[in-house]
């Protein structure tokens, strides 16, 4: 059992007694709604903000030394303001009462049931939410949406929310949220935008100068954008669909560079450079991960269905299989260089998280890729120096022979490949000579990433597969 400081107790108690300018809350302290409440507090020394969870640990987590999510630069924060005017706690319905402006990220995942299973948003935590807010309410409320939500959803909370009696009003506004993880902090403090959509009434708008208020304290007003809500929710939901989008069309073109002599970081740069392009998110690799793209884009495919564009359905569909070709073709290839058998061989996964500067797995191509190896009887060291306890919850009940070891010499001794799966930047500065004297000979090497230096490590002796790039191989054809 890991040991957790709580600061809490009387914190609570003296939150309710001390002026505060605007009193803020937020339900679900997930990746989302810990860090971006956390920035609000920091920015805004003012403003309480609380941050309420139906899952105690959560809370508890929040409240002690080990922050529940591993972000750069968020300890810091929550350190500042822990206590002070941020707090983390458990009383879910008395904070409902407390708080006039509440924004809820709780998670939308993938319905895995009934119509739409697969495909369409899981709403049911979303309308759990707006019923426990309209129950325990007392006062007229802002209630904000953060989690990333199909188009429309305003519209049922809208419905839900209405039966409110009395003099009771609320009124919604989405606000969706465009951090990505490992530089949460950064993309808080220094948004490329703020969106804010709201119905265009006049309380709408005057909810909508009321969120704008908060964000107006730390960001340049021309970077706080407003629109109606429908364009807002869907704006989040195609802005990742565009990023995916990107992360998959330069996979594509890896599979042709891997036929040609093509390099795709050469063909890479050439394209990013045109700036109506851009270079950001041209990085072939294994495939996206993460809790949002593959969710996000599905929930696109259904949305287009559902009001039948099956073309337009059909288009954003092509991103994700793309995605599954990636993955699939990487495992193609380690299975064929390495003679076409992985049974009883040693091999080092170099990296679990999705991507780097976190410790989240959730959707991490090295779930998919694991359990493939496993299933061809290698036996699979996993190293990463973050997300080992969430590889281990990830593969639990996945038969075969898995080991987790946080150091990456430890983890490759005796192995006969190494398998890059995340962009760690401590494995562009590992010592190869050292790990490749402790291997089995010969020593394979596949940078899903592309992100260390082939040719060193092929002189070092390595055989080395990269991604959309020749292969450097020592063996004779
Ligand atoms: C998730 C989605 O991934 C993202 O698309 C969406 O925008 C917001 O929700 P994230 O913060 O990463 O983002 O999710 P997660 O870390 O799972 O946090 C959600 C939290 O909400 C959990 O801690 C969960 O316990 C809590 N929750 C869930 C509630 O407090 N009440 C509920 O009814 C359901
Ligand atoms: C994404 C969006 O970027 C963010 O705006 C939104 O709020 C949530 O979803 P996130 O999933 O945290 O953020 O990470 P992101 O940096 O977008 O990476 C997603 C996946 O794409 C990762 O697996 C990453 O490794 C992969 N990727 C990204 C590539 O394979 N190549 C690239 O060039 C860029």
């Amino acid at each position: 059992m890991m040991k957790r400081i709580l600061i809490t107790g009387g914190a609570e108690a003296i939150q309710s007694k001390m002026k505060f300018k605007k009193k803020i809350l937020c339900i679900g302290a997930g990746y989302v709604g810990g860090p971006s409440m956390a920035m609000i507090a920091y920015k805004c020394p003012d403003y309480r903000v609380t941050v309420v969870d139906v899952n105690p640990d959560r809370i508890d987590a929040w409240n002690s030394a080990q922050l529940p999510v591993y972000e750069p630069g968020l300890d810091k924060i929550v350190k500042k303001t822990r206590g002070k005017n941020l707090f983390f706690t458990k009383d879910i319905e008395n904070q409902i009462k407390e708080n006039d402006i509440i924004f809820v990220s709780v998670n939308t995942p993938i319905k895995t049931y009934g119509a739409g299973a697969d495909m369409a948003a899981d709403l049911q935590y979303w309308e759990k939410t707006a019923r426990q807010i309209l129950k325990h309410s007392r006062s007229s409320k802002i209630v904000i949406e953060k989690s990333t939500l199909p188009v429309k959803t305003a519209l049922a909370m809208g419905k839900i929310l209405a039966s409110a009696k009395g003099k009771i009003k609320f009124e919604i506004l989405s606000n969706p949220e465009f951090m990505a993880e490992g530089t949460a902090i950064s993309d808080l403090e220094n948004p490329d935008r703020v969106l804010i959509g709201s119905y265009e009434t006049k309380s709408g708008l005057k909810a909508r100068a009321e969120l704008i208020e908060i964000y107006a304290r730390w960001i340049p007003p021309e970077k706080i954008i407003t629109s109606n809500i429908w364009s807002s929710e869907l704006s989040k939901l195609v802005a990742n669909a565009f990023l995916a989008q990107r992360v998959s069309s330069i996979n594509s073109i890896s599979a042709l560079c891997e036929k040609t002599d093509a390099d795709i970081s050469e063909v890479a740069r050439a394209v990013g450079m045109d700036n109506r392009i851009g270079d950001k998110f041209l990085n072939a690799g294994i495939g996206f991960g993460g809790s949002c793209f593959k969710k996000d884009m599905l929930n696109l495919v259904y949305l287009c269905s559902y009001y039948g564009l099956q073309e337009v359905a059909a288009y954003w569909k092509s991103v994700v299989n793309i995605n599954e070709y990636q993955q699939e073709r990487f495992i193609a290839n380690i299975l064929d260089r390495m003679f076409g058998t992985l049974a009883g061989k040693k091999i080092c996964i170099l990296g679990f998280a999705f991507k780097a500067n976190t410790s989240d797995t959730r959707e991490s191509p090295a779930i998919y890729i694991s359990q493939k190896l496993l299933a061809e009887q290698a036996q699979v060291i996993i190293s990463d120096p973050k997300a080992l306890k969430n590889a281990a919850m990830d593969l639990s009940g996945i038969k075969g022979n898995v080991k987790y070891i946080e150091d990456p010499y430890r983890a490759a001794a005796g192995c006969h490949a190494l398998v890059i799966l995340t962009d760690w930047d401590l494995y562009q500065k590992l010592d190869f000579q050292k790990i490749y004297s402790a291997m089995v000979k010969p020593a394979f090497l596949f940078d899903g990433r592309n992100i260390i230096d082939h040719k060193k490590c092929f002189a070092i002796g390595f055989n080395v597969y990269p991604i959309g790039k020749p292969a450097l191989s020592h063996f004779k054809n």
